[in-house]
């Protein structure tokens, strides 16, 4: 223990290993930043205004948007920050309570997307039983376990993680506080907080990515038995960019988190990551919202309401 020092301050590296690029990674990011919210908000507005969109499919897209924009809120205003300042240091509690938040979007996420593939299996495989399965009052129960989930997983994994000794090293090699860099800087033996974080991403991560596969499949297995090839080739389209982007979401975060840390490669890491905390935010709104048909007649509806009203 003579080697354990009192780490107060940590200092996040973010992209700063390829020092050309600050700017063009400060405007991408920016960019998408912008991008994220702007789109979210769009999704948000209109289910709000417009009384087309109040199954509860769109109920759930409503809060995964609302999601999406906390999500990113989390990261990328931080790590903007990061790039133009030269001081690259963040507080323990900082990267504490940003680890908590990230945890909690990112573990409610996990949850609310599965619940989405389930209400899609129900409404596309036992339409007739849809509107009792799917109350109003499950739908929010529903929603709030997601929440309830995340802030169990959240609370769980950052009080252990900080309190746990930190060694001399302070430097995380990421863009923000997330688990893998921050536990590699954890004194002595992390065995169990690994076995810990592999079975509670069991729990978050594949048990959910599990329910949506089985659910698509069902869904898959009904289209196929569908008479009209237009309304086949229309689910299939659908259906097939869900399942492109909960792939890549569940995909990388199962690769990040369920494996042993002596395998951890922080740089190859730090890129996969994007795919979660950046990448899927900014898709969702695009593939499970602006590319679908009610939406963009709502979208036209309330543009044509706002310029009839002025
Ligand atoms: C999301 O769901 C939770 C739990 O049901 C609810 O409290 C919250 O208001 C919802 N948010 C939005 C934007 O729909």
């Amino acid at each position: 223990m003579e080697n354990v020092t009192s780490v107060k301050t940590f200092i996040l590296l973010g992209f700063s290993n390829a020092p050309h690029w600050q700017i063009l990674f400060f405007v991408i990011f920016l960019c998408i930043y912008i991008a994220t919210v702007l789109g979210n908000l769009l999704i948000i507005v209109l289910i709000n205004v417009d009384s087309a969109l109040s199954t509860p499919m769109y109920f759930f897209l409503r809060n995964l948007s609302f999601l999406e924009i906390c999500y990113t809120s989390v990261t990328i205003p931080k790590l903007l920050d990061n790039i133009l300042a030269r001081d690259k240091t963040i507080s323990l509690h900082a990267c504490a309570t940003q680890m908590y938040f990230f945890l909690f979007f990112g573990a409610t996420e996990c949850c609310l997307l599965a619940f989405m593939a389930y209400d899609r299996y129900v409404a596309i495989c036992n339409p007739l039983c849809y509107p009792v399965i799917m109350r109003k009052s499950v739908c929010v129960q529903l929603a709030a376990l997601s929440w309830t989930c995340g802030s169990l997983v959240a609370v769980g994994h950052t009080t252990f993680i900080f309190t746990l000794p930190f060694c001399d090293s302070n430097v995380i090699n990421h863009f923000f506080c997330e688990i893998q860099p921050v536990l590699k800087l954890v004194c002595g033996d992390t065995y169990w907080n690994e076995i810990q974080i592999i079975g509670a991403a069991a729990f978050v991560i594949l048990m959910p990515f599990m329910l949506i596969l089985l659910s698509y499949f069902h869904i898959i297995a009904t289209i196929l038995r569908m008479k009209s090839a237009k309304s086949q080739q229309k689910a299939f389209s659908t259906c097939s960019s869900h399942l492109i982007v909960v792939s890549l979401f569940y995909g990388t975060a199962i690769f990040i988190y369920i494996r042993p840390k002596s395998s951890y490669s922080l740089n190859v890491d730090k890129l996969l990551s994007l795919f979660y905390s950046v990448i899927t935010p900014i898709l969702n709104p695009i593939i499970y919202s602006l590319r679908n048909k009610d939406v963009k007649k709502a979208l036209k509806r309330t543009v044509l309401k706002l310029m009839s009203s002025k």
